[in-house]
């Protein structure tokens, strides 16, 4: 009998359904080729389910992604809901997803390919060779810490909380350290120590992992000169590890590096082998149904899904293989294109991935 795999799809607002669809057709090829079967089951998330179910994530949709071996999404949020309140926001259902399913850590490499040197907006010497990787705590910090918003006589107050557990802090550090010894074993821990009582803890904390991993070399950075080194120098950077807020800039600044955000893809990780995955852009409302947006990001997600949450490592090989493929080939989306009249849109990007991936025989 054929290997079953439950996928929850969740495809989200804005070009989510657009992008996400490109890449449920690159798994679909991938079971075939691989002979093993996927079983989707989509749930709605942010926006739509707001409008359709009046919460960003609903019972339904956690109950799904629990019991699936991964959950591909692609993306919420766009100009209809952002008068809501913070709980009716689709930032909220993302938010939700993560803590419910216990996501804490936050993968976001981001990989200078030499076709897209042309594509970033720093010169070329300087982000040529980038291969970096922001490891992001994702359910603690100031995102989940206690919020308050009252009147006093002077006007109003409001409170974000920023608050770490050291559980909280280790997990993610050890997380980091073994990305790290896989790769250049050298891990960048970033705070500001020498200002937020938390970062002291994260800082103590780092030291205190470190022993048990020697092989690795751990330095730790404050965030104002990470964010400058990383456009300095980038190339210095192998893996950063860093809390949620931080994390969230950091990762932003860290994709731009190589050109196109469009082009970049996360893995959000609980303990074990389960997963969410999404790209790292956004629902770009402004260009949502035109059939435009780079399904790549969310392929190269789907990628990710293939090699962290089942397994499938020379699957995921194959379809990173043909992304670079279809570039090297020239064929570029508009976010990428140095030449916009010459852009492809979604689905044709997407056939020309599969296109590759057929070529490639998969021998799981
Ligand atoms: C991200 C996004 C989210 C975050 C938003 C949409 C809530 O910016 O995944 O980086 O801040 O975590
Ligand atoms: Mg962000």
């Amino acid at each position: 009998m054929k290997q079953t795999y439950r996928i929850a799809v969740l495809p989200g607002d804005g070009i989510g359904p657009e992008i996400v669809a490109e890449a449920v057709k690159v798994l679909n090829l991938v079971a075939e080729q691989a002979g093993v079967t996927f079983e989707f089951s989509y749930g709605r998330i942010g926006g739509i389910a707001i409008d359709t179910d009046g919460t960003p994530l609903p019972e339904e949709t956690l109950t799904l992604s629990k019991k699936a071996d991964a959950v591909l999404l692609g993306a919420v949020g766009g100009p209809k809901w952002d008068q809501n309140p913070g709980h009716l926001r689709p930032e909220a259902g993302l938010l939700g997803i993560r803590k419910a399913l216990g996501l804490f850590a936050n993968i976001r490499p981001a990989t200078m390919h030499p076709v897209l040197v042309e594509a970033s907006s720093l010169k070329p010497e300087v982000v040529s060779g980038v291969d970096l990787i922001v490891v992001r705590e994702l359910t603690g910090g100031i995102y989940f810490g206690e919020k308050k918003r009252y009147s006093t006589e002077h006007g109003e107050v409001a409170l974000d909380q920023c608050i770490y557990h050291e559980t909280e802090i280790e997990r993610i550090i050890r997380v980091s350290f073994e990305i790290a010894r896989k790769r250049q074993k050298r891990l960048v821990s970033v705070d500001k120590a020498n200002v937020l009582e938390s970062s002291r803890l994260w800082r103590k904390v780092a030291e205190r992992v470190a022993v048990d991993y020697p092989d690795v070399e751990l330095t730790h950075m404050l965030v104002d000169s990470c964010a400058m080194q990383l456009v300095r120098a980038p190339k210095q950077f192998d893996v950063i590890v860093t809390e949620n807020m931080f994390g969230d800039i950091l990762s932003d600044q860290a994709a731009m590096l190589t050109g196109s955000i469009g082009m970049l893809a996360s893995a959000s990780l609980a303990e074990g082998s389960f997963g969410l995955y999404e790209p790292v852009h956004g629902s770009a409302p402004d260009i949502a149904g035109q059939g435009i947006a780079n399904p790549l990001a969310t392929i190269l997600s789907a990628a990710m899904l293939l090699r962290h949450s089942l397994g499938m490592d020379a699957a995921a090989d194959a379809v990173e293989r043909a992304v670079w493929a279809v570039l090297e080939a020239g064929h570029r989306t508009g976010d990428i294109a140095s030449d916009r009249s010459k852009a492809i849109g979604t689905e044709e990007m997407g056939q020309l991935v599969l296109a590759e991936l057929s070529k490639q025989p998969i021998h799981q």
